[in-house]
């Protein structure tokens, strides 16, 4: 028998809601006839009890620290598969064969090449803008570069909206770090991973021959990997909520990056960087704890509004972090000295034990990104770089669901009721 959920309130009685069950996880409340029943629609901040969508992509499970794209747990994607590869997997829903892959690879290495006049418009910007700036404003202007792509009625017009995506995103990122260094822009190489063609493009000098060290590349297309996607999160509930007026794909990856900006969201790993600057030494550890404790500021890196178990991603991240440290004969750089003390204190102080904050993915993340030499202020756009696929497959979904309607939440409001204008000399 069909599951439901029956209210009782003032003014209406036996509203029967149906609950809904999906292939994992908890059961949620069908609510949509709520208003029509009861005449109340539900409160709820930060939508920690509200599923905004029916989705097939990616699956989580905080409690147990569980993280599935397409069904297949995070830890053996990371360990057998690559980038490219979980990209087919979450936009079209199955691993590849091998001929898929090869063929899907060709496609993606092949369009990296952006439109060259895209190079005159990020001269417009000043030198000292922020990468993410220059990210969310060049994002978003491809849709003025590509034009013929923009009918998200049609699936091959989506389809083709998504390789360019894909393929552009990290020549654009990649740029954004030249730009702000005052570097020449790298053409991509297509003889190269998209990984090592994204390291190329950033660290490859004229002057020098430049061939990416195969493990750092590993440890990149990791945290590409890793970072691909993370099902309704701020960002990628921006971006379905952007999609679901009809805007075009370009648009609505720009509207992404943007909340991916914040601090408390993709803006965490350049937080931990910009945190051990301020520590500056392991003997201040004790002290920036009492800190922390006393909630003058928190420990970046650490918490999760998921996870309330250990960040699985982060589980693998640390491994990926030691095999970094180690290639590149940093163990005993002071700043991830520093980074492994405050490790250390924090899984085992009963403050952070009984909140249940562990580190997340963005704590390792950071400090793998600063060992492979990125620069703090490209880290929240190598996050968007590497989350561009999760956040386009998730706009997919929603445009190719004939019956999705258009996001509108309703609020409770509190403001002044209604009064009379007054003129502004009776003010
Ligand atoms: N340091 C110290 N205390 C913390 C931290 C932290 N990093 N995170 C949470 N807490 C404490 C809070 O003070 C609160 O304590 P209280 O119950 O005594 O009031 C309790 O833990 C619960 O905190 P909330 O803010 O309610 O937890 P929420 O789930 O809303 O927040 C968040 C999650 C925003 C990620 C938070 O843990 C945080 O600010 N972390 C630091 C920033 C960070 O690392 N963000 C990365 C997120 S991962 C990502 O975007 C990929």
């Amino acid at each position: 028998m069909a599951k439901t959920v029956t209210l009782q309130g003032e003014g209406f009685e036996n509203v029967e809601l149906p609950v809904l069950s999906g292939t994992l996880g908890q059961d949620v409340i069908d609510i949509r006839a709520l208003s029509k029943g009861t005449g109340m629609f539900t409160f709820d901040p930060g939508f920690v009890s509200t599923a905004s969508c029916e989705s097939k992509i990616t699956f989580i499970d905080g409690e147990k620290g569980l993280l599935y794209y397409r069904g297949y747990p995070i830890e053996q994607l990371a360990e057998h598969s690559d980038y490219l590869e979980v990209c087919y997997l979450l936009i079209y829903g199955e691993l590849p064969t091998a001929e898929q892959k090869a063929e899907f690879t060709k496609i993606v290495v092949e369009h990296t090449i952006l439109h060259e006049q895209i190079t005159s418009f990020f001269k417009g910007f000043r030198r000292d803008a922020h990468p993410m700036a220059m990210m969310v404003g060049v994002v978003g202007a491809l849709s003025a570069f590509y034009q013929d792509s923009l009918d998200i009625s049609q699936p091959r017009h989506r389809e083709i909206a998504i390789f360019r995506l894909l393929s552009k995103v990290p020549t654009i990122a990649a740029m954004c770090y030249r730009y702000e260094k005052g570097l020449p822009f790298n053409y991509p190489r297509n003889d190269l991973s998209y990984t090592a063609n994204f390291m190329h493009m950033m660290f490859s000098v004229p002057s020098e021959n430049y061939e990416p060290n195969p493990v750092l590349v590993r440890a990149l297309d990791r945290i590409f990997m890793l970072h691909a996607d993370h099902e309704q999160n701020a960002s990628t509930s921006t971006v379905r909520l952007a999609g679901s007026s009809g805007a075009n794909p370009f648009a609505c990856i720009a509207a992404g990056i943007a909340t991916l900006w914040g601090p408390l969201h993709g803006g965490a790993n350049e937080a931990v960087l910009k945190m051990l600057d301020e520590i500056g030494d392991v003997s201040k550890v004790p002290e920036f704890m009492e800190g922390v404790k006393a909630k003058k500021y928190r420990l970046m890196g650490f918490g999760h509004r998921v996870y309330k178990n250990m960040d699985p991603r982060a589980k693998i991240m640390k491994q990926t972090c030691d095999e970094v440290l180690r290639e590149l004969g940093l163990e005993n750089d002071p700043k991830f000295k520093l980074a492994m003390e405050l490790e250390k204190i924090a899984l085992n102080d009963p403050y952070f034990i009984e909140k249940k904050l562990y580190p997340n993915v963005d704590f390792y993340s950071g400090i793998v990104l600063s060992a492979l030499g990125i620069p703090v202020s490209m880290f929240t756009v190598i996050f968007a770089l590497a989350r561009t696929v999760g956040w386009i497959s998730h706009w997919n979904e929603g445009a190719s669901d004939a019956s999705a309607k258009i996001g509108r939440p309703r609020q409770l409001y509190t403001g002044e009721s209604r009064r009379d204008f007054v003129p502004v000399e009776k003010r």
